[in-house]
């Protein structure tokens, strides 16, 4: 087991003592990020005492403590995966050869921009949800988001570690960049759409944990694999955090779902208008939030046919999620079927199924994205109610890829361009319907209580009460 060493200013169980120049470089950067986190981390409560985890070790049995901790005092440490004794490259061309320490050189710009990418999104999403403590629904759910804020930060120190470690001067100036870009920023945005994109609501926020969390999932499974051995070992504990924020996700929009079925079972209608009235969230006003960061998130795989997705596999930088369960790891010469898009017709076409790599990860994300979705519709046909919640079809509202621009209705038929347009209210939240969310957006911070729009949880954190004081404002 790896030890951690918490007495360092940087925690860590990367023998970073040993490493006096890495050491110095990494704690040079420390104070910067301390600033970003200032400025730009949650606003209002930097000085409330919240209770968090902390990782301690990569030891499954017990990785993290919990306790209650100033944010801005919180132990953002470096933590990567024991090696595994031997460990071979088990994708792409190379398999069977030792994985490797170092960076090789052929492949250092890619394996940086891959680094650069994933790092890019962890403090972006602690931008786009900066201001969401303002209006949390309870103190429970407050100190949910600023768990998750805290670990992205953890994982913007994985991914700066890395490019410390084995990136030399590039990888210092990449480390900077990423305090430098801002969520949103006409002049240097972040890299990736969706971490663009404004979340100011806590529909949007369970919205985002749900879906493109789900996507750093699918990321980190796929950079888990790679032949670079410290990039795959960090992201394999990432992963352990990264559950936590799915399960927000989808806890917080089963809740949402429960208080709009009590409510339709209290008022005995299923009127949109009833149900606003009585402070809940209509199903169909949930409807186009999936719809909004579903497609979005899908966005974020890349397009469906890639020469450097193909590169990327055959390099042995980046595998499939969960590699092992295919039969055939180096699909040198193997077809993949999908369908494509030709003069406004879909046909069906095959490509090297290096190339589709990006697609393969994509439909694997979709299935999982489906769990939810059966869950939420049982709820809602328990309780006696004949509405469905779906995922659109993955070709609606694509701005990456082949469906990119092409006006599709949400099963996936292609429609003219004004028939979007006349729709697009129906199937996206309109103006309207995020005035409408918006007014219900207002903080609740007695521990006994939960807004109106949601739910109260079902079990508290680490086995303390729903109603325990999980955050301590200072006013
Ligand atoms: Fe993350
Ligand atoms: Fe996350």
């Amino acid at each position: 087991m790896s030890v951690l060493n918490y007495q360092e200013r940087i925690p860590n169980n990367v023998d970073l003592s040993n490493d006096l120049s890495l050491q110095r470089a990494l704690e040079h950067w420390q104070p910067k990020f301390k600033n970003w986190w200032q400025e730009m981390g949650p606003e209002g409560f930097q000085s409330a005492d919240v209770y968090l985890r902390t990782a301690i070790s990569v030891d499954s049995a017990g990785w993290a403590s919990y306790g209650k901790v100033k944010m801005p005092e919180y132990r953002w440490g470096i933590f990567l995966n024991d090696k595994v004794k031997d460990r071979k490259i088990h994708f792409g061309d190379n398999i069977g050869q030792p994985v490797w320490q170092q960076v090789p050189g052929d492949y250092r710009s890619i394996l940086r921009r891959l680094i650069v990418t994933q790092g890019d999104t962890e403090p972006a999403s602690v931008e786009q949800q900066r201001l969401l403590g303002k209006t949390c629904p309870s103190l429970f759910d407050l100190r949910n988001l600023f768990q998750v804020n805290v670990e992205e930060g953890r994982h913007l120190w994985a991914m700066v570690y890395l490019l410390h470690a084995y990136f030399g001067r590039d990888g210092r100036e990449e480390a900077e960049g990423l305090l430098e870009r801002y969520s949103g920023d006409q002049d240097n945005p972040r890299i990736l759409g969706t971490f663009n994109e404004p979340i100011t609501d806590w529909v949007s926020f369970f919205m985002f944990t749900y879906f493109t969390d789900r996507d750093g999932k699918y990321q980190l499974k796929s950079l888990a694999e790679s032949s670079f051995d410290p990039l795959a070992r960090t992201c394999q504990f990432m992963l352990t955090e990264e559950a936590h924020h799915m399960q927000v996700g989808e806890t917080g929009i089963t809740r949402m779902v429960q208080k709009s079925l009590d409510t339709m079972k209290k008022l005995n209608t299923d009127s949109i208008e009833a149900i606003r009235n009585a402070g809940a969230i209509d199903l169909q006003t949930l409807q186009k939030y999936i719809n909004f960061w579903f497609s979005s998130s899908l966005d974020l795989f890349g397009s469906e046919i890639s020469s450097n997705a193909a590169t990327s596999f055959a390099n042995g930088l980046k595998g499939r999620p969960d590699e092992a369960r295919y039969d055939d790891n180096s699909e040198k010469d193997s077809i993949f079927k999908l369908e494509g898009i030709v003069d406004n017709k879909i046909i069906d076409q095959e490509v090297p199924t290096r190339n589709a790599m990006n697609e393969i990860t994509r439909q694997a994300y979709v299935k999982d994205c489906e769990i939810g979705l059966k869950r939420w519709n049982r709820l809602i046909n328990k309780a006696g109610y004949d509405i469905t919640l779906n995922l659109p079809s993955t070709r609606f509202r694509r701005n990456i890829g082949m469906w990119a621009n092409i006006n599709t209705d949400p099963n996936g038929k292609i429609i003219s361009k004004d028939d979007m347009n006349n729709n697009i209210n129906d199937w996206l939240p309109s103006n309207g319907d995020k005035e409408f969310i918006n007014s219900l957006m207002v903080q609740v911070t007695d521990p006994d209580k939960t807004a109106s729009w949601i739910a109260s949880p079902i079990r508290g954190i680490n086995n303390l009460g729903i109603d325990y004081k999980y955050v301590d404002i200072v006013q």
